[in-house]
Formats: C-alpha cells, structure tokens, sequence
C-alpha cells in the first residue's frame, strides 16, 4: 500500500526522524510505496477558521502554502498514514499540530485507510497526544495500526530501530 510518513521533528539530528527511517526501511522491504515528508521544512501555517473551505471553497484551502502540495497525496495517494512526532509540551510539536488543523478543509483523507503514530519523548508523556492521536482516526474513520514511542536512551537504540524496521515488515 501507499504510506505517507509526516515527520512532524524540526530537528536535524531527530529522534523521530531515524525512528522513521526505520519503520521506512521495514515497511519498503515488504513491498509498500512509502514517502516521507520533513513537514518542519515547509511553510505550512494553521488553519485561520476562515471557513473559505466550506463556504465557497468547495473543500480547497484559502492558504496559498505547502499545504497545497500534501493535500493531493492525502485525497488521492496515502493509503496510510503515519503521524510521527516528538513530544512538545505534552503534546505534537506546533508545525504538526499546524499541519493537523489544515485538515479541516478536506474533512478527512479520502484514501486513508490505515494509520500509526511514532512519537519521542519521556516516560508517561504520551496519554494526550496517543487520545488526540486516536480522536483523529475516529473521525477519519481509520484504523490504527501501531502506536510505538521512544524514551531517553531508547531513542535511536538497536533495540527500537529494530522494533521499527520489524514492525514495517508485519504490514
Ligand atoms: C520545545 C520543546 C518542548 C518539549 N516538551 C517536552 C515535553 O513536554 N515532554 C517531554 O517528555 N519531552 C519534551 N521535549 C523533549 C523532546 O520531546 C525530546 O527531546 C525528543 O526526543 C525530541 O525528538 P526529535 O529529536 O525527534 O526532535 C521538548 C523539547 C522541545 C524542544
């Protein structure tokens, strides 16, 4: 299947980065299409609330951004989705959470099916964003496949690159 990857880390050296790398590396050996995207990158505000989208705009967005790039992949491509984000104050980093808002103008992805999330954080950090995380999919009417997080030194360890790639390989 086709699997979009939304790295949601500014970071260089990510966590979240390599930890999806790895799921990459798995879920491409067993055959899947996947695409990742650096979303920290691009210019990709939130949502103003103008409603636009839904008032006139047919289901587009009035922000000329980014965005207008990753909207066709998720209506027509991504099969599944992964959400992939370090933990920020309790909760997705802002250019995910940004990206997440813009949403609200296509309702949901028509193509996605399936999703999973990846996170980076501290132990017992995870309880909001995993229920944000699990919210979203009830409203895409997705299903989730995996939640799998990465504390301290288990960041970019053999252990959970190995948990990743592995876990890539079970779709
Ligand atoms: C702005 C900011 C806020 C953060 N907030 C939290 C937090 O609330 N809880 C936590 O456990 N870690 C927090 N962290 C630490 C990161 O989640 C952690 O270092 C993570 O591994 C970074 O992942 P990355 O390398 O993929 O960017 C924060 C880091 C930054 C820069």
């Amino acid at each position: 299947m086709n699997i979009l990857v939304l790295n949601g880390s500014p970071r260089a050296n990510s966590n979240t980065k390599a930890h999806c790398e790895a799921f990459m590396e798995g879920a491409r050996a067993k055959g899947h299409e996947v695409e990742m995207i650096d979303i920290a990158k691009m210019k990709i505000t939130g949502c103003l609330g103008c409603e636009y989208c839904h008032a006139k705009g047919e289901g587009k967005c009035v922000q000329q951004d980014d965005m207008q790039k990753i909207y066709p992949v998720l209506t027509q491509w991504a099969e599944m989705i992964v959400i992939a984000s370090p933990i920020y104050y309790w909760g997705f980093s802002g250019h995910m959470m940004s990206l997440i808002t813009r949403f609200y103008a296509i309702g949901k992805p028509a193509a996605t099916k399936y999703a999973m999330f990846l996170s980076s954080g501290s132990p017992g950090v995870y309880d909001a964003p995993i229920s944000e995380y699990k919210s979203i999919l009830r409203f895409f009417g997705a299903t989730n496949m995996g939640i799998i997080t990465a504390n301290g030194d288990e960041n970019k360890s053999e252990a959970k690159l190995k948990e990743l790639r592995d876990f890539g390989l079970s779709l």
